[in-house]
């Protein structure tokens, strides 16, 4: 009788290696691309914001609550997206602006708030945002600063529309794959004049609050 060598491993074995390996070295290209050119999210891929398994760490009324708003705030949500959290957030504060540079994802955003009286659905760039001085009292930016080419000009513009005292919230997630570290975001927050008032998650999933200093 044969018998296979024990040094050989399991042809299934070998299989899954050379699958995970090609996963991971596609994922580590991928994201090498897209840190050196940052770039909004595809309007095909709404579907990866809006998977089940991402609501296991980014429950959006957990999200909501760790972001601490308050009944009276006017809260600025820049980067809507598909709206996964907007009507979480807009039933914790008196007003939410969603924003969000691509009509396509505002247009999803407006259906799931279409009967949130609270909510004004806005088109516009983190760059330029549409909005006055010191008009709002707290910005949330999920996963959306790495997407912008130069994101301490955009936590600029974020500290021009806050009031006083104003707060950004921002969360990034390591599955995607233009994720920067917590400590990158606390040295660009600072560099924009912002400083850090409270770290909560993890590696994994982070949700990091500045004020405005
Ligand atoms: C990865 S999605 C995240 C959406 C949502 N915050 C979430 O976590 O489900 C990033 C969103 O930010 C938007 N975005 C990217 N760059 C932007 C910019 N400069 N100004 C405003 N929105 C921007 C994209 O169009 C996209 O809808």
């Amino acid at each position: 009788m044969l018998t296979r060598p024990a040094a050989v491993r399991p042809r299934p074995y070998r299989a899954a290696r050379t699958v995970l390996g090609g996963l991971t070295l596609a994922y580590l290209g991928l994201r090498v691309w897209v840190r050196a050119r940052p770039r909004p999210i595809p309007y095909g891929w709404a579907w990866l914001l809006e998977n089940p398994w991402r609501r296991h760490y980014r429950h959006p009324e957990r999200l909501a609550a760790a972001c601490d708003l308050s009944p009276v705030d006017h809260v600025l949500e820049a980067g809507c997206g598909s709206g996964l959290f907007t009507p979480a957030l807009a039933a914790r504060c008196a007003r939410l602006t969603a924003l969000d540079a691509d009509p396509r994802y505002l247009a999803l955003t407006a259906r799931q708030t279409a009967d949130l009286a609270n909510v004004t659905v806005q088109h516009g760039d983190l760059a330029a945002l549409p909005l006055p001085d010191a008009s709002v009292d707290a910005v949330v930016l999920v996963s959306v600063l790495t997407e912008v080419p130069r994101p301490v000009d955009a936590l600029r513009e974020c500290v021009r529309v806050l009031r006083p005292g104003g707060r950004v919230v921002i969360g990034e997630e390591l599955f995607a794959p233009e994720y920067a570290r917590s400590g990158t975001v606390d040295t660009w927050a600072r560099d924009a004049g912002l400083k850090l008032a409270q770290k909560q998650g993890n590696g994994w999933a982070y949700l990091n609050t500045y004020v405005v200093t």
